[in-house]
């Protein structure tokens, strides 16, 4: 007979968003690649600027890449919060990689938006950093497959299996609409350890954010969605679990339907 074998220790990075750590044992597992996914406004950047800064804080090397708002946007957003980005960009622990504005004039940018090349930024900026544990934060994946969807598990395929050997614990952001979240679901979702989704709603007449873990690997995650609530001069904070109801968040099933037969198109036209 075999002996049972000791609880393994996994080492976790903490989010640094308050009560968030509590649902997934303590934080991300070191090495981690996970989605964070939902609709526009709903949190993920400054989800991203907290697991920044606690990075920053705890001395990990940080490579944080925006693709849809230039760096001087994300570091008002982190001051905003009090978190002094521009201080730790000063001090070689952290670097924005701005693929919006793509100046000539600037070193930590993508002459276009293409994977190969932000993957070879990406190490490059590491090697800038330094040796030792770090987090990436890429906000977001979306506009890397934007003109094609269906090329979205290849290419966090791609970035993951690259990007393995550096030493990150990765966020990788997707935004989604209601049309296009199947063609995410179709991609990305598998190859990822773990997958954060916000959502929003409005209740009595009030817009409320909600996040929920659909999956962290080797962690016994909170089943639950919580209430998330983003405060001017603090950022976000965990509230407390909430009782949506399915068909608060739910497609209609022939507009599923729909969505799903044009991905299995797309990915049969597929090179
Ligand atoms: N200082 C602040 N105080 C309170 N709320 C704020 C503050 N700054 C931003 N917000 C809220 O956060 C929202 C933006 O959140 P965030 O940028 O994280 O969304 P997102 O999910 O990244 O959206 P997108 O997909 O469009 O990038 C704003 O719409 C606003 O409601
Ligand atoms: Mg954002």
């Amino acid at each position: 007979m075999l002996k049972k074998v000791e609880k393994p220790l996994i080492e976790r990075l903490k989010t640094g968003v308050p009560g968030f750590d509590n649902l997934i044992a303590g934080g991300i597992p070191r090495g981690f690649f996970v989605a964070v996914v939902g609709e526009p406004g709903t949190g993920k950047t400054i989800f991203s600027i907290h697991f920044a800064w606690k990075g920053i804080e705890s001395r990990d090397k940080v490579v944080y890449v925006t693709t849809e708002e230039s760096r001087e946007s994300i570091i008002r957003q982190a001051e905003m919060f009090g978190m002094n980005f521009s201080g730790a960009i000063a001090s070689n622990r952290l670097i924005i990689i701005d693929a919006l504005m793509r100046s000539q004039k600037d070193e930590w940018t993508l002459e276009d938006l293409v994977i190969e090349e932000l993957v070879n930024k990406i190490i490059e900026a590491k090697k800038a950093l330094g040796y030792g544990r770090a987090r990436l934060i890429i906000d977001s994946m979306s506009a890397f497959w934007l003109d094609r969807p269906a090329m979205a598990r290849k290419y966090s395929y791609m970035v993951k299996r690259i990007l393995y050997r550096w030493d990150f614990t990765t966020l990788m952001i997707s935004q989604y609409a209601v049309t296009t979240s199947y063609a995410f679901g179709w991609g990305v979702e598998h190859v990822a350890d773990g997958i954060i989704r916000f959502r929003r709603g409005i209740r009595k007449g009030i817009l409320r954010r909600y996040v929920i873990v659909e999956k962290m690997r080797q962690t016994p995650h909170d089943l639950r969605m919580y209430e998330v609530e983003i405060i001017d001069g603090k950022g976000m904070n965990i509230v407390k679990p909430t009782e949506m109801r399915k068909e608060d968040t739910v497609l209609p099933s022939d507009v599923k339907k729909k969505i799903v037969k044009n991905i299995k198109k797309e990915e049969k036209e597929l090179p």
